[in-house]
């Protein structure tokens, strides 16, 4: 944490300094490099104009020079010193004549016959000085020297320097406190949300996140708040479904229980009585083997386990539940109609596709009325096979549909007991078609009672491999 904070911040403070550095380098060299260049041409141009002037005399001396020089009117210059051929020096408004010059530039200029120009930009000014060889008819003549002293061009330039130098330490501050503020109220951000992190990694699910703004971090918060919704949603589930699967087993054991413990105490029970207590005990206890293999059934489910599945004819299942199914129908004096169309061919798992057609089917003979009937259908709808199962039974009030498909789930706790049922059912309905792929629907029948509709992907000619 901390170490992404110091190293952003490095990183800006770096290419900040390096962006400064330039700023205050690249200018400054590319104006005085401008500045020299203009210093060479103008004391090329003079020298140029005074050695031609100067190539006319007849000889050359101190005199004949000055006067050249007020006619030329050369001014602004801090040296001007003119050498004969031999290199002795005829004119110098800086030093005596006579001598032999001891400027290296000028020797250079006689000797090599070529112009030397030097300029250095110092504390105070620029100082530059040319020398340029003299001919007449293709022969050396002699040499000039023009030095210049130019302070104010170097003032500007020291002047631009001073005013950046300022530029780039208040740019370079104001940078690094703007990027101190974001990046610390960044990291801060991120540090709530971590705390907040801790907080539900703690087991309160009920916290939230207080999201601030809308940005990066402010999604990564609402996401964050989803899961943990998500997450709290699960943990509820599981904590109801532990209190009520307890519940479920909790009471037919104690049934158990109070039925043996009659059995034990009272001594003159006739055998009659005895075998009709022990009955009710095997009742119970079947009663808790369907419950835990209907647990064990959904918890294989949960448990996202692949189904094997082989192509499956969904109607010759349909038939299978059909032929368990009759005589509780009789029973209940509920007529069971069956329309099985052929064909109706997915990739399945039997058992599964068993437990759906199953379930439903019974619950529409469970919940129904004396007289009453029960519709199964079987049939290929387009890209899938679809299985209805429609009754004219108590029907379903629109409130509880949703909530049916859920563990231990009854609209009527006290009916749905008397006729032995533990509210699984639909749940194993859901997760099968659901691990199939596919969707289930409930609704009103018409005029009375419920239809469920489950819709499963049709297998293809290739997956049958017909
Ligand atoms: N066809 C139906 N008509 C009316 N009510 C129904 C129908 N099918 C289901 N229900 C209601 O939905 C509830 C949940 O059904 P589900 O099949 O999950 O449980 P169950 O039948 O009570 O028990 P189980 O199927 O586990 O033995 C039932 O208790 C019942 O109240
Ligand atoms: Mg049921």
């Amino acid at each position: 944490m901390h170490s992404i904070r110091f190293r952003f911040f490095a990183f800006i403070a770096a290419l900040l300094l390096v962006l400064l550095l330039l700023l205050n380098t690249y200018p400054l060299v590319s104006s005085r490099d401008a500045v020299y260049e203009e210093k060479r041409s103008s004391l090329a141009a003079a020298a140029s104009v005074l050695a031609s002037s100067l190539a006319g005399l007849d000889r050359l001396s101190q005199e004949s020079v000055a006067e050249v020089l007020t006619f030329l009117d050369i001014s602004g210059y801090s040296r001007i010193l003119v050498a004969d051929r031999g290199g002795t020096v005829v004119y110098d408004d800086h030093g005596a004549v006579g001598g032999r010059t001891q400027i290296a530039d000028v020797l250079t200029a006689l000797d090599e016959s070529k112009t030397v120009f030097r300029s250095r930009l110092e504390e105070d000014a620029f100082r530059s000085s040319y020398a340029a060889p003299m001919s007449a008819q293709g022969a050396i003549t002699g040499a000039v020297y023009l030095c210049e002293h130019d302070s104010e061009r170097a003032q500007i330039i020291y002047g631009i320097q001073e005013r950046i130098r300022v530029l780039s330490v208040v740019i370079g501050v104001a940078a690094l406190i703007v990027t101190g503020v974001f990046v610390f109220g960044m990291m801060r951000r991120l540090q709530d949300l971590v705390r907040s992190m801790r907080v539900v990694a703690a087991g309160d699910y009920a916290y939230r996140h207080a999201v601030k703004g809308r940005d990066e971090i402010s999604e990564l918060g609402q996401e964050f708040n989803q899961l943990t919704e998500r997450l709290e949603t699960t943990e509820k589930q599981r904590r109801r479904f532990v209190s009520d699967a307890s519940h479920e087993l909790k009471t037919p054991l104690a049934s158990i229980r109070l039925l043996s413990d009659s059995i034990v105490q009272s001594r003159n029970m006739d055998a009659d009585t005895v075998r009709e207590f022990a009955a009710d005990i095997g009742h119970e206890a079947q009663r808790l083997q369907r419950t835990t293999e209907d647990l064990l059934d959904l918890s294989r489910m949960d448990d996202g386990m692949v189904l094997v599945t082989e192509p499956t004819d969904v109607s010759r299942v349909a038939e299978d539940a059909l032929v368990l199914l009759r005589p509780l129908a009789k029973e209940r004096d509920v007529e069971l109609r069956a329309r099985l169309e052929e064909g109706c061919v997915i990739l399945g798992n039997p058992d599964a596709l068993f437990k759906i057609i199953f379930n439903l089917t019974e619950n529409a003979i469970k919940y129904n009325v004396p007289g009453g009937s029960v519709e199964l259908l079987v049939r290929v709808a387009d890209s899938s096979v679809e299985i209805e199962v429609a009754d004219t039974g108590i029907g379903i009030p629109e409130e509880d549909r949703l909530n049916i498909f859920d563990r231990f789930y009854r609209v009527d706790k006290a009916r749905s007991r008397a006729t032995g049922g533990n509210g699984l059912g639909l749940s194993i309905v859901h997760d099968a078609v659901q691990a199939h792929a596919g969707s289930i629907t409930v609704g009103p029948n018409k005029p009375q009672g419920s239809k469920f509709v489950v819709s499963l992907p049709r297998a293809t000619k290739e997956e049958t491999g017909l």
